[in-house]
């Protein structure tokens, strides 16, 4: 029967009695079909209905051939022949199989049949098949006067009770043996024209469930931090709050030893803040101290031996490298009564006014760790980077004398790439300046060493990505980013 079909013997139905008072007898064999056409027919007030719940009582199979050929007891009281010589047991069971053994007892129970000399013998001349007359009862009522017999038949295995739904329908104030297909939606036209004054308006199911939706999915770079992110708490790190992007001259060059000649600090390489331009939150007498250190040096250093413009490290910038972070971490832990050894990490956003090309965009993202102890050495970075890098997957990396104007010694890590066949810059590194860390006021033996590296270089090699434009901004796939797997 097609839902058509069902809908309109519904209404049908309805126009002809009034009510349908039970849908059980309708003819519609799935009430759960039917009950798809009330709600739909009920959606647009054409018609109501109320759910009909009651028990059923159904044969089970054994129920059901009890029903046609006569019960086990019957069939045994019938193999069983008249007069007093009867029939050995062996034999019954030879005729009867297994349900021989059920008969016989409930036979016995009902004093049908007995035992002489070791032989089964009648016991009256005819019967009456009550069970077989029950099941039947049962199959053509679905029920049974006597509510103690059906729980026992039931424990017999020969039926079993139901819970079954059926519905009694109602004329709705909408009611009508043509049902138009409702509306979905309002559109434009339909207000234009007017004819939504005519339109019946399907209602909004509240209760639907909707489509799962699809996205929340994590980008390739965001998957790759999240990986740089657990190796470094697996090593005992804790993150810097790194989410000041605007950040002063002061923190992100002065700060670090960096002169302000540099050519790092000027238009064709930063970009600094038109509005506002300028900041003057510096804590005085640290200001003071590097101040000192640039222009005329101090603790054992000569300086720059130029004049010091405050106006140079007041200039507003969007950071250059996550190392502003951690000078402005470095100095609050030198304002620690007691020092005490920390690690933190960083993975941020950095920018840097460059021309964008296959592999360099204007910003992009650092991960950046930082270790503070006494008495730490270049020996200890070696042997910490190699343990970082092997977490990455990354083996047998080499290290090559670099210039950083906060780091000395400063050093480059490469890697050998097996797929590029070449070595690549893997990372920087380097031990923190005195000129740099004994202004902030940190022990004399207090060593700090320190690296960083880019996040998208090492995605794009791990995601097989030559272009940077592949991996973020506009032309990104966006089915690279949904089945992309976390990959190390
Ligand atoms: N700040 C450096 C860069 O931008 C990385 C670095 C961090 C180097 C810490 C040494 C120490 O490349």
């Amino acid at each position: 029967m097609s839902r058509e079909d069902i809908q309109q013997l519904v209404l049908t139905t309805l126009d002809r009695d009034g009510k349908i008072a039970d849908s059980q007898y309708l003819g519609v064999p799935d009430q759960l079909e039917l009950l798809g056409v009330l709600n739909s027919l009920a959606s647009s007030e054409i018609v109501s209905y109320e759910p009909i719940d009651r028990e059923v009582w159904l044969l089970t199979e054994e129920g059901r051939e009890v029903a046609e050929n006569g019960s086990h007891e019957a069939k045994v009281f019938h193999a069983v022949p008249q007069g007093d010589a009867g029939m050995p047991i062996a034999e019954l069971q030879k005729l009867l199989g297994p349900i021989a053994k059920v008969g016989q007892g409930q036979a016995f129970k009902n004093k049908w049949i007995g035992k002489r000399d070791g032989n089964l013998v009648r016991l009256v001349d005819s019967i009456d098949d009550t069970t077989r007359t029950d099941l039947c009862t049962i199959r053509d009522t679905a029920s049974h006067p006597d509510a103690a017999l059906l729980q026992q038949l039931r424990r017999r295995k020969l039926c079993d009770k139901q819970k079954v739904t059926t519905y009694a329908v109602s004329k709705g104030p909408q009611f009508t043996l043509e049902v138009k297909k409702p509306a979905t939606e309002l559109t434009a036209e339909m207000l234009q024209s007017g004819e939504w004054k005519s339109l019946t308006f399907k209602k909004f199911n509240f209760d639907a469930e909707g489509l799962p939706p699809n996205g929340g999915y994590l980008h390739p770079l965001m998957k790759v931090r999240e990986e740089f992110r657990q190796i470094f708490f697996e090593m005992g790190f804790t993150e810097m709050p790194s989410n000041r992007f605007v950040e002063s001259s002061f923190w992100n060059f002065d700060a670090l030893f960096q002169p302000q000649q540099h050519p790092a600090r000027d238009l064709q390489d930063t970009f600094f803040l038109k509005d506002p331009a300028m900041t003057s939150d510096f804590p005085p007498a640290y200001l003071d101290k590097v101040r000192t250190v640039h222009s005329k040096g101090g603790f054992g250093s000569i300086g720059y031996g130029s004049d010091w413009k405050i106006e140079e490290a007041e200039k507003l910038l969007l950071r250059t490298h996550t190392t502003a972070v951690s000078a402005n971490m470095l100095y609050l832990l030198a304002q620690q009564p007691q020092f005490k050894p920390v690690k933190y990490f960083s993975i941020d956003r950095v920018f840097r006014n460059e021309t964008v090309d296959a592999t360099h965009l204007a910003e992009f993202h650092q991960v950046e760790g930082v270790i503070a102890d006494r008495n730490l050495t270049l020996g200890h970075l070696i042997g910490f980077m190699e343990q970082f890098f092997r977490k990455m997957g990354i083996e047998n990396i080499v290290f090559k004398p670099t210039y950083n104007p906060y780091t000395e010694p400063s050093m480059e890590i490469f890697s050998y790439h097996e797929g590029l066949g070449k070595w690549v810059e893997v990372g920087n590194s380097g031990m923190f300046r005195p000129e740099m860390l004994l202004p902030m006021g940190l022990d004399p033996d207090v060593r700090v060493i320190a690296w960083g590296l880019s996040l998208e270089r090492p995605t794009m090699i791990k995601y097989g990505i030559d272009n940077i434009r592949d991996l973020v901004g506009h032309k990104i796939d966006l089915e690279l980013i949904q089945s992309n797997p976390i990959c190390r």
